[in-house]
């Protein structure tokens, strides 16, 4: 409550200063105006007494006119009878044309000194003169008039009123117009001070006292009215952000608490299938599939694709077993699977079933590399590429998407299942399994970044990609900002109802969950790769094979992407060369590139200008027994990336943009000596959860170059520092976590016509 009062008092002295300064300014223009109004009223009577003066002055001229002919005495004695007052004519004086007092009345000739001014004046305008004086306590009006009027002036006829009852009625009139000013000014000012508080700053105190709430407690209720939508939409926002960070940082704490409990694969299954009810099949469905086999040598051999999707579920599937659903793109796919399209995985061990889908060329080329690939990949990625949409590639994609959720229906024939849909290439596969058995518990995960609704509305077909993937029960992004994008877009986009307290969407009688995620990657310690002395000769052979040396190795494994930044990686390389000659022989940078999505022109290309620009920096730098560059374009296996991620002292990721990029959580996992050094591009979702990494922004080759040499000249205890509290992050924060809790709160949710089979659970730690 301090904090609200503390906020609270510059607030309401705000509304009172601009009541006052209202108040300043009503006061300054009415008491203007009042001023005018009086002194106008005043020069009105000024004038009245001047005019009824000069009325008196022509009654009694003739017998002044002639008096003025006499002595003096005779003069005086004529005159003095007709000289007095009565009330506020205080009386007469008659001057000679010399300027001397002939005669006066007797009020009058107490003063005549004061009233020389206007008979003065008259006798040197020949005209009639006007004076106010003080005298004699009062404020007299004089008035002189020089007689005769024609001809030469023998004297001057003075007039003396008394208007100090002009000065009197100026003041009640004043103070009356006061008095009705301070009136309006009190009451504009209590309408002012009034309004803006029953519009204004309540509903503000109201606000700020829900968000201190929405800090310290755990406050379910909708924020308090506001004045204005757009702040109550953005409140609704704050809210949900919040709640999603909390219930994150709620299963950080808590694991920070079983600091040693770190996710495995059995706690997965115990745990994780529980929150779905052991009467559930899990079935995850992805374009992609975990293991492809091709033909070498006229024998199959099987691969692992390259790319975060496979890296992330794998564990996750032979964690819980199950079925994966996947297109089948290996050219020995057909000859290693069953007729039904099945096999089992890994190769040689038997944890789950991989049920491969055959497309045609057609299929694939529109659905994949066509609508995914040329379409919703630049769509969704802010890398300055040009998304292409083609009406022919869009029927691909939903004619695609109906087989993939075939094969779920078929493998799901009339049990209860639990799927996992895997991505932008399958997002109407959702609404398509729910039409078709709204019992299904159905989840879907986007594994690269949601944009932002002017971004998305240029896809052609946005509102049926929107109401796909709303089929889902729970629809997962790697950041809460990728799910406040898509609950933006959809509120753009569609006709529905979103709950931004809850962070849900209701369409057509569904209600999605939208969450964020972020991925992560299973320890290395759990995949065979050679540890101990099998490393150190497979170490030795690499750096034999590439003359590496004892040079200082910084390394990244991308797939050959215009989105990983890989050209702009290049570029700081070469200008670390060029600022810093001393690295030159000592530097080496290898960059494991999978090459990708080769069908699609971009990608060739950018593949070829990789391979010149590469080329073009080691040309210039390079050495007899040294090169800066090493570009390793193939298919690298686990083993191979393992041994060079242990091997570097650095490793790189420069991404543009990317979903999460789990390479820089795979650098991390594999520091088992705990001091490499992470350069991460601050445009990867991995940079909001690894913090400890040097963080660059890759457009930006100058500070790239200098964060290289930062890297490379950090010392040890730095490194190991940093690198302790990445290693913790990742730890704690494995794949197995990602999927309990994607897995808990799937269960959480009530699938329409289905009992829920597991209540409420939180997720664990
Ligand atoms: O990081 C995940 C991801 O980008 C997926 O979205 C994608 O399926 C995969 O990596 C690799 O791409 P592709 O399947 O086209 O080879």
């Amino acid at each position: 409550m301090r904090d609200v009062a503390k906020n609270a008092r510059p607030k309401l002295s705000r509304s009172l200063r601009l009541g006052l300064l209202i108040a300043a300014i009503i006061g300054l223009v009415t008491g203007l105006f009042a001023w005018r109004q009086v002194e106008s009223e005043r020069a009105i009577d000024l004038d009245d007494v001047a005019r009824r003066s000069h009325v008196l002055a022509q009654q009694l001229s003739d017998r002044v006119v002639h008096a003025l002919t006499l002595p003096d005495e005779q003069a005086r004695a004529q005159l003095r009878p007709r000289l007095e007052g009565f009330r506020r004519l205080l009386g007469y004086a008659v001057f000679r044309a010399d300027g001397q007092l002939l005669a006066a009345g007797k009020e009058v000739s107490e003063f005549t000194g004061r009233i020389e001014g206007a008979m003065r004046e008259a006798l040197r305008t020949g005209k009639e003169a006007t004076q106010l004086a003080r005298a004699a306590g009062m404020r007299v009006h004089v008035y002189a008039q020089t007689l005769p009027e024609e001809g030469a002036p023998t004297g001057v006829l003075v007039v003396v009123h008394d208007v100090t009852y002009l000065d009197e009625r100026v003041v009640t009139r004043l103070a009356q117009f006061g008095f009705w000013v301070l009136i309006v000014t009190l009451l504009a000012v209590a309408l002012v001070v009034g309004s803006t508080w029953l519009a204004y700053e309540r509903p503000l105190r109201k606000l700020a006292d829900w968000m201190r709430r929405l800090r310290t407690e755990n406050v379910a209720e909708a924020p308090p009215g506001l004045p204005s939508g757009r702040l109550h939409s953005e409140s609704d926002r704050l809210a949900a952000s919040f709640r999603a960070a909390r219930s994150t940082g709620k299963a950080l704490s808590e694991a920070a608490l079983h600091a040693e409990q770190v996710w495995t694969p059995e706690r997965l299954r115990a745990h994780g299938l529980a929150a779905l009810g052991e009467a559930h099949q899990l079935i995850v469905v992805s374009n992609r599939e975990p293991y492809m086999h091709q033909w070498r040598d006229g024998k199959p051999r099987a691969i692992v694709p390259a790319g975060g999707l496979v890296t992330a579920l794998d564990p996750v599937l032979q964690a819980c077993g199950g079925v994966w659903i996947a297109h089948g793109a290996g050219d020995a796919d057909r000859a290693t699977a069953d007729p039904g399209g099945r096999l089992t995985v890994p190769p040689g061990d038997t944890r789950y079933t991989l049920r491969r889908v055959w497309l045609t060329r057609e299929e694939e080329q529109g659905y994949y590399y066509g609508f995914s690939n040329e379409g919703l990949w630049p769509l969704c990625h802010i890398a300055h590429e040009r998304p292409v949409f083609r009406a022919d590639d869009w029927e691909q994609y939903q004619r695609s998407n109906r087989r993939f959720a075939d094969a779920v229906l078929d493998e799901v024939g009339a049990g209860q299942a639990v799927v996992l849909v895997q991505d932008y290439q399958l997002a109407l596969v959702p609404r398509m399994l729910k039409e078709a058995r709204p019992d299904l518990r159905v989840g879907l995960f986007w594994h690269i970044p949601w944009p932002n609704p002017e971004a998305f509305r240029i896809c052609p077909w946005g509102p049926q990609i929107l109401d796909g993937m709303l089929g889902a029960d729970l629809l997962g992004f790697h950041l809460q900002q990728y799910c406040n994008n898509f609950l933006d877009t959809v509120d753009r986009v569609l006709e529905s109802r979103l709950d931004w307290d809850h962070f849900a969407v209701e369409l057509r009688g569904s209600r999605t969950l939208v969450r964020p995620f972020p991925i992560s990657v299973q320890p290395w310690s759990e995949r065979h790769v050679p540890e101990g002395e099998n490393l150190v000769s497979q170490l030795t052979a690499l750096k034999e094979q590439y003359q590496l040396g004892d040079s200082f190795v910084a390394v990244g494994v991308d797939r050959v992407d215009y989105t990983k930044g890989l050209p702009e990686r290049f570029r700081a390389v070469g200008r670390l060369l060029e600022k810093y000659p001393q690295y030159r022989g000592r530097f080496t940078h290898v960059a494991l590139g999978a090459p990708s999505r080769t069908h699609i022109p971009r990608y060739r290309e950018h593949l070829d200008r990789l391979e010149a620009l590469a080329d073009e920096i080691n040309w210039k730098y390079q050495t007899d027994s040294w090169k800066p560059i090493h570009f390793l374009i193939a298919h690298h296996d686990a083993k191979t990336v393992h041994a060079f991620l242990r091997m570097a002292p650095m490793g790189i990721v420069s991404s543009l943009h990317d979903g999460m990029n789990l390479v820089a959580k795979e650098y991390v996992a594999a520091q088992t000596g705990g001091n490499g050094v992470l350069i991460l591009s601050e445009f990867a979702g991995a940079a909001r959860e690894l913090a400890d990494a040097l963080i660059v922004n890759p457009y930006d080759t100058e500070q790239f170059a200098e964060t290289l040499r930062t890297g490379i000249e950090m010392n040890e205890t730095e490194r190991r520092a940093r690198m302790q509290h990445l290693s913790r992050q990742v730890e704690e924060n494995n794949i197995y976590r990602w999927a309990a809790s994607f897995l808990t709160e799937l269960g959480a949710t009530r699938a329409p016509g289905a009992e829920a089979t597991n209540g409420n659970k939180a997720v664990a730690s």
